[in-house]
């Protein structure tokens, strides 16, 4: 435990970016409006993921229809916390809402909002998760 401290610390003092490998910036411009869309048959990502599920957003309060900065960096650390850096497919963000046939979880009660892996939205989250890969071991 303390080792795993230790070198946590190491790694952030050596790292040149954040702790986090994967992107902020481009979670703000790209992923964070895809949990915010309206899709046919489907309640926004964020309408149920802001109430008492474990992947938990930010409340957006009723007539804003855009994060503040600060709830921004919260998104990003709870979307963070459901993708697993350079791996899509081993990233609840995108298997969850991801038809089954298409390499999706079997259910999500949330629905599935997305039937194939080149559905241009689920792309940009790939993306998101891909670009992150360069610090892993995992990634490609
Ligand atoms: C109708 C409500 C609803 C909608 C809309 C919804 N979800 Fe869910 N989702 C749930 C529930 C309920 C769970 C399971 C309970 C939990 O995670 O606490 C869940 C689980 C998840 C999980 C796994 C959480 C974990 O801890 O393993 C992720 C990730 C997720 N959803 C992402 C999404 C994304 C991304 C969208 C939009 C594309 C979305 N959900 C839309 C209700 C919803």
């Amino acid at each position: 435990m303390a080792l795993c401290v230790f070198v946590l610390m190491l790694v952030q003092a050596v790292a040149p970016g954040p702790a986090s490998p994967l992107d902020y910036g481009s979670f703000k411009s790209k992923v964070q409006p895809l949990l915010l869309e309206k899709r046919p048959g489907h309640a926004r990502c964020a309408t149920c993921h802001s109430r008492s599920t474990a992947f938990r957003l930010q409340p957006l309060p009723a007539g804003r229809t855009a994060y503040t900065e600060e709830e921004s960096r919260k998104n990003f650390e709870a979307a963070s916390r459901m993708v697993l850096p350079g791996v899509p497919l081993k990233s609840r963000l995108l298997t969850m809402p991801l038809a089954h046939e298409a390499g999706g979880t079997e259910f999500h009660p949330g629905g599935k909002h997305w039937t194939s892996q080149d559905d241009p939205e689920w792309k940009a989250l790939a993306d998101w998760v891909k670009n992150a890969s360069r610090d892993t071991p995992h990634g490609q």
